[in-house]
This record gives C-alpha cells, sequence and structure tokens, in this order.
C-alpha cells in the first residue's frame, strides 16, 4: 500500500457528518497511516448533505496538509469508491437521546445492503473495510452478506473506541499515562452487551487486577462505565462521540495497516471463523493481532466460567442482531 511514494486513497462514507468532520484532517495529518505517507480523500455524502461537504472541502484546502494529495468529493457511491484501498464506512443515522440502538438499524442495515455492490465492484481488490456506523457489527455483516466476492479479512468494525476507553479507565484509576495499559479485549458486539475483559490485560510489569486490587470494581462499575459510555457521552453532548470515534478510527487502521506499535493485542470486530466458540460469520469483536496487514484472531486464552457466559451473551445479542436486520432489509 503506497509503495514508492504512492498516495493512499481512503474513503470516507458520511464525511460532512460529526465523526467524518473530525476524522478527515486526523487522516490528512498522518494519524491513520504515519505521518510520510501520502493520502487521496474520498468523501461520499448523500445529496442533502452535499452543499456541506463543499464545506469541508473548502476547510480541507485552506488547512493545505502537506501530505494531502487530492480530494474526491460525490455522492456518487461508484465515484467515491473507485479505486480506494481503506474504507472507513461512517454514513448513516446516529443514535439520539432516548433511542435504543435497534431504532437505527432499520435505516443503517439498508444503506450497507446498497453500498456492498459498489466497494465490490469499484475498490482496490486489497481494499481494507472498517464500519462505523451502528450497530456496527451487524452492518459490518450485512457488507459482508451483500459483496459476495470480497476477502471476508477485508471487512471489519470498529470496537477500538470500547477498546480504548477500557485503558482510559484504567489508566486514570492507576494514575499512569495511558501507553501503560495493555491487552485489554473487547469481546462481541459494539453495545452494552459486550464484554470488557481485564483478565489478560496489564499496567506496566503487574497485571490489571494486581495493579487496580478491587475485583468488585473491575466486575462492576468498570464494566457499566465502558458498556454504557457511548449512551453516557450522547446525554451529555446531545450528540453521540466523534473526536474519540475519529481517533479509534485511525488507531484500527494504522495497527491493522501499518503495525501493532508494541501491543500486545488489539480489539477489532471480525468475521468469526468460529474461534471460542463464536458462530463463523457473524462480526464479534475479538482480541486481534496484526502482521504484514493481517489481522488474526489471538488463540488460546484462557478463558473463566464467568467470562464464557458473559462472552455468550453479547453472541446471542448479535445473533438476535443479525435476524432482526435480515427481517428490516428491504427488497
Ligand atoms: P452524523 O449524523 O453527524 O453523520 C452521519 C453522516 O452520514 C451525515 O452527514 C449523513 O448525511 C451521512 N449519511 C447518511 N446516509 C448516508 C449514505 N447512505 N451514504 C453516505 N453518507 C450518508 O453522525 P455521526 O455522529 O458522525 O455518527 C455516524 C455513525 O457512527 C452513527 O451511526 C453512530 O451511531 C456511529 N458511531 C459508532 C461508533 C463506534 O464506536 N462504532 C462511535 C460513535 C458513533
Ligand atoms: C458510541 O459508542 O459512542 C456510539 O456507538 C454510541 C451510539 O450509539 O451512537
Amino acid at each position: 500500500m503506497g509503495k514508492g511514494g504512492e498516495p493512499v486513497r481512503v474513503l470516507v462514507t458520511g464525511a460532512a457528518g460529526q465523526i467524518g468532520y473530525a476524522l478527515a484532517p486526523m487522516i490528512a495529518r498522518g494519524l491513520m497511516l504515519g505521518p510520510d505517507q501520502p493520502v487521496i480523500l474520498h468523501l461520499l455524502e448523500i445529496p442533502p448533505a452535499a452543499t456541506a461537504l463543499e464545506g469541508v472541502c473548502m476547510e480541507l484546502t485552506d488547512a493545505a496538509f502537506p501530505l494531502l494529495q487530492g480530494v474526491v468529493a460525490t455522492t456518487d457511491p461508484a465515484v467515491a469508491c473507485k479505486d480506494v484501498d481503506i474504507a472507513c464506512f461512517i454514513g448513516g443515522f446516529p443514535r439520539k437521546a432516548g433511542m435504543e440502538r435497534k431504532d437505527v438499524m432499520s435505516k443503517n442495515v439498508n444503506i450497507y445492503k446498497s453500498i456492498a455492490s459498489g466497494i465490490e465492484a469499484h475498490a482496490k481488490p486489497t481494499v481494507k473495510c472498517v464500519v462505523v456506523a451502528n450497530p456496527a457489527n451487524t452492518n459490518a455483516y450485512i457488507l459482508k452478506k451483500y459483496a459476495p466476492k470480497m476477502d471476508k479479512k477485508s471487512i471489519t468494525c470498529l470496537t477500538r473506541l470500547d477498546h480504548n476507553r477500557m485503558v482510559g479507565q484504567i489508566a486514570e484509576r492507576c494514575k499512569v499515562p495511558n501507553a501503560k495499559v495493555d491487552g485489554v479485549i473487547v469481546w462481541g458486539n459494539h453495545s452494552s452487551t459486550q464484554y470488557p475483559d481485564v483478565n489478560h490485560g496489564t499496567v506496566g510489569s503487574k497485571t490489571i487486577r494486581e495493579a487496580i486490587n478491587d475485583d468488585a470494581y473491575l466486575n462492576g462499575e468498570f464494566m457499566t462505565t465502558v458498556q454504557k459510555r457511548g449512551a453516557a457521552i450522547i446525554a451529555a453532548r446531545k450528540l453521540s462521540s466523534a473526536l474519540s470515534a475519529a481517533s479509534s478510527v485511525c488507531d484500527h487502521v494504522r495497527n491493522w495497516v501499518v503495525g501493532m506499535e508494541g501491543r500486545k493485542y488489539v480489539s477489532m470486530g471480525v468475521v468469526s471463523d468460529g474461534s471460542y466458540g463464536i458462530t463463523e460469520g457473524l462480526v464479534y469483536s475479538f482480541p486481534c493481532v496484526c502482521k504484514g496487514g493481517e489481522w488474526s484472531i489471538v488463540q488460546g486464552l484462557e478463558i473463566d466460567p464467568r467470562s464464557k457466559d458473559l462472552m455468550e451473551a453479547t453472541h446471542k445479542e448479535l445473533l438476535e442482531e443479525k435476524d432482526l436486520a435480515l427481517s428490516c432489509l428491504e427488497e
């Protein structure tokens, strides 16, 4: 990717929305692909947001980012997907205060059914996709289902924000820099049923459980804080998280494509191969390691009975969500 200084083409759908507006400059600054990698941004919006997208383009010009070698701004999915190397699927409708995630499902899964053929037909065969729009795991599942020729390993969803939320909470509690915390795991769905698992994580040279020394907190308040953080941000901002989501998209893609930066593992929503008893084909968040631009699920972790139950609960929700999504699809 981007060999010999060639620019990498990065698609951002929903580019005039909150996350898109935060993400585009991060990519153009090198936070996604590194400080030496030129980029061309492909920005997709729907016609009602076309004028807002023009404004984003004006600002990208005005910021004069040294790495930004071009912008393709369009409302045509085929044009947007043409020859892209990386695709960040953010376009959709966000959850508002008082809405359940399931309320946004019907609108969003149909968007992912319709964009699937565009990405399959027009992107580079090596494209790497990350779905952010909610329900993220299930939208990624729909994308995969309707882009059957694409490599299953090229379609992922974002649970890195939840992973980073775990790191942030633990670092704050231990009063250490975020970089000291490693090996946390988000299992399952990007929803309140996710299982934020600290059992394999470390703070410096100690395990997280040793460093915090408060299992009641780790098994209770810590978990609910992470699981409900998205809703807490919506309640506080009256808008869903954007700067942390955009930053986490950069982390997800950079660790996948460029390298792990010394991390033990990262949480990624990926197509299950049956590991840990999770239904094959479902998009489930697992601990992953990435090498040479390929992710693989970390195998052989010891799973205690409590963890097994929590992993199963979020697995069950994803199976139900998949069935609901399929029933929401328009012919
Ligand atoms: P937003 O409403 O600010 O922006 C979404 C943009 O998508 C809008 O500009 C809209 O015009 C555009 N859009 C709608 N349909 C489209 C289509 N068919 N093609 C292209 N663009 C389209 O929303 P936001 O706050 O940026 O959030 C975007 C999505 O990300 C939401 O679904 C939100 O719930 C989700 N989200 C996920 C995570 C995560 O960790 N996975 C975190 C935060 C938000
Ligand atoms: C988040 O985790 O911040 C979002 O997914 C919340 C939401 O439902 O939009």
